[in-house]
């Protein structure tokens, strides 16, 4: 379903006590708003979360998780476990878990199928390098991403994923896409949706635009009708987050 999204990954930053005092501070501003807001907290901390957050709309996720139940993973986290503690969204395939832990489409493939059969939602990530952008290549890289990270789910799954482009170059840089490079990145992951599962699934997924959003360039993105939110690294972490939610009210 088609949503407006305002979703944080706060990445490897706040621990537990820092995550309590933050959110007593935050909660107060974004605990009324009727979007669909995610927090996305480091695994230690998500407990802390879960209980700031009781008695509100707002979402728990994971930053990642493994495509077993259980095992022999050493260091590895199952849907299962994340189910138990209260969490209902997981962020897959980011670009950071690309880049520095070699995951694959293939392997997000088979966390997106596994976070759908727990009953997660999957915030699958995609987006291309400043390289692949200056080839020319972007638009058929992103698609490639979501053909292969979609492979085997079903119809009736996809609209339950949450997608959310993120183009590398823009993540941490404060340097975000242009309205028209978001806008063009959102629009390929509907289109690939659309050549494989039709236009009323396209028509009705969430789709986010990632990429150094804050509260200085959300009035530019947020206007635009292919893209339903954002997912926020840096300006999750602040009071930021509050002032990104209310612009994103702002639009229907
Ligand atoms: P950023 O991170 O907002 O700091 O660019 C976004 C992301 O990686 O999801």
């Amino acid at each position: 379903m088609r949503n407006r999204t305002v979703a944080a990954n706060w990445k490897m930053n706040m621990p537990p006590k820092e995550t309590k005092e933050f959110l007593d501070k935050l909660l107060p501003e974004i605990r009324e708003t009727d979007l669909n807001l995610i927090i996305c907290a480091p695994f230690v901390s998500i407990q802390t979360v879960v209980d700031c957050l009781k008695g509100t709309k707002i979402h728990v996720g994971a930053q990642n998780m493994y495509f077993e139940d259980r095992g022999a993973y050493t260091g590895e986290i199952s849907p299962v476990m994340l189910k138990e503690i209260g969490v209902s969204h997981v962020i897959l395939g980011h670009s950071e878990r690309r880049k520095y832990f070699g995951e694959t489409n293939e392997i997000v493939n088979k966390k997106i199928i596994k976070a759908l059969e727990h009953g997660l939602v999957p915030m699958a990530c995609c987006g291309e390098s400043l390289k692949i952008r200056g080839d020319g290549l972007a638009k058929q890289y992103i698609h490639r991403q979501i053909m292969e990270m979609l492979q085997g789910v079903r119809k009736e799954d996809v609209s339950k994923c949450i997608f959310s482009y993120e183009p590398i170059w823009a993540i941490g840089t404060g340097i975000g896409a242009t309205k028209e490079q978001a806008e063009e990145g959102c629009m390929e992951i509907r289109r690939c949706i659309e050549s494989m599962y039709g236009s009323e699934t396209s028509n009705n997924v969430t789709v986010l635009y990632g990429g150094s959003v804050n509260s200085s360039n959300a009035h530019t993105i947020f206007p635009i009708q292919d893209i339903d939110g954002g997912l926020l690294g840096t300006a999750g972490l602040s009071m930021d987050f509050a002032r990104v939610v209310k612009i994103r009210e702002e639009y229907k």
